[in-house]
């Protein structure tokens, strides 16, 4: 983690180990830690004796963090050489286009390593399905962006495919996670009456909030900044999180996460480039115009470049 080099080895870093450095921050933050203890208590219910492991659905607005919750929690419980194969407790597979059975299972057998991923009939496949399951130990199958799987006119084809995996999950006694668009995503749960059984109420990562009703919301979204900005290899402080500067982020990035990082990296590694000792309002200014204006249209540039 970039956090082990002192402040002092930071700052003699070349430019390029510092801009490679600002894009390996990875913040820890109040909600999203909460979904890892969420995830790890669906992992640990997957032991002897448990019928049905709890399952969990992730929702949200796409570049609020689901993904990166994800892959940490992914990388928190890594594959591993065994035995006869790699121990993979968490199989995480990518949803591929259309989402039909076979494609999932090809997608399921790939994420295994399987050279064979995408040959056999659909029950030779399901079969080395089940071997890898029981030789790999894996407790939880994890399906991000699932509403990509629930396109208009697929929706046969999406029947099919969540009863296969409510099946699966039943009857390999693994938990199940499911993450994706609030609003798009659900549908998946209310569709499938069995699925949906296997399933709490979805857990919901939002964008931070700045309301001057509720300064707890103003205090969460400075300290997520704050943890930005102490990371950022420069001798001066940027002040970021300070109050002012912290509403005109909000304002500019509606507070996604997606958004945040891409408005400070840009920033930041613009001052890197330049050699200047910290990041300041024009290039806040020029971040939000060559990143973020045409995506979030409508919004005045927030930042003064004078
Ligand atoms: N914990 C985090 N710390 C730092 N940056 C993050 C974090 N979570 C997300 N990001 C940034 O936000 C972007 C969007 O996050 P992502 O997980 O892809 O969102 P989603 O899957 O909800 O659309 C990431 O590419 C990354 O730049
Ligand atoms: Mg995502």
């Amino acid at each position: 983690m970039t956090t082990k080099l002192t402040r002092d080895q930071i700052l003699a870093l070349s430019k390029a180990e510092k801009i490679s450095l600002i894009y390996k921050i990875r913040i820890q933050y109040e909600r999203g830690e909460e979904i890892l203890i969420e995830l790890d208590r669906c992992l640990n219910s997957c032991i002897a004796g448990n019928p049905q492991p709890t399952g969990l659905m992730l929702v949200g607005p796409t570049g609020a963090g689901k993904s990166t919750l994800l892959d940490q929690f992914v990388a928190q419980h890594p594959r591993q050489p065994g035995e006869k194969c790699d121990i993979v407790p968490v199989l995480r597979v990518p949803i591929e286009k259309p989402a039909n059975v076979g494609n999932f299972m090809t997608s399921m057998l790939k994420a295994y390593g399987d050279p064979l991923a995408a040959t056999g009939s659909l029950a030779r496949k399901s079969s080395r399905i089940t071997t890898y399951v029981r030789e790999s130990k894996t407790r939880m199958l994890m399906l991000d962006d699932i509403h990509d799987m629930l396109e208009p006119g697929q929706i046969k084809v999406t029947a099919m495919t969540s009863d296969w995996i409510k099946t699966f999950i039943k009857e390999s006694k693994i938990s199940c996670v499911l993450s994706g668009i609030k609003g798009r995503s659900e549908v998946l749960l209310e569709s499938n009456e069995q699925l949906g059984r296997l399933f709490p109420d979805p857990e919901e990562v939002y964008a931070f909030q700045f309301d001057t009703d509720n300064p707890e919301t103003i205090k969460t979204f400075r300290k997520f900044i704050y943890s930005v900005e102490v990371l950022l290899p420069f001798p001066e402080k940027s002040g970021l999180s300070e109050l002012r500067t912290a509403h005109k982020i909000h304002i500019a990035t509606g507070g996604l996460i997606g958004y945040i990082m891409e408005l400070i990296r840009y920033a930041a590694i613009e001052a890197v480039n330049r050699g200047v000792d910290r990041v300041d309002e024009e290039l806040l200014h020029l971040a939000f115009r060559k990143r973020l204006a045409s995506e979030r249209r409508g919004i005045k540039n927030p930042f003064t470049n004078d």
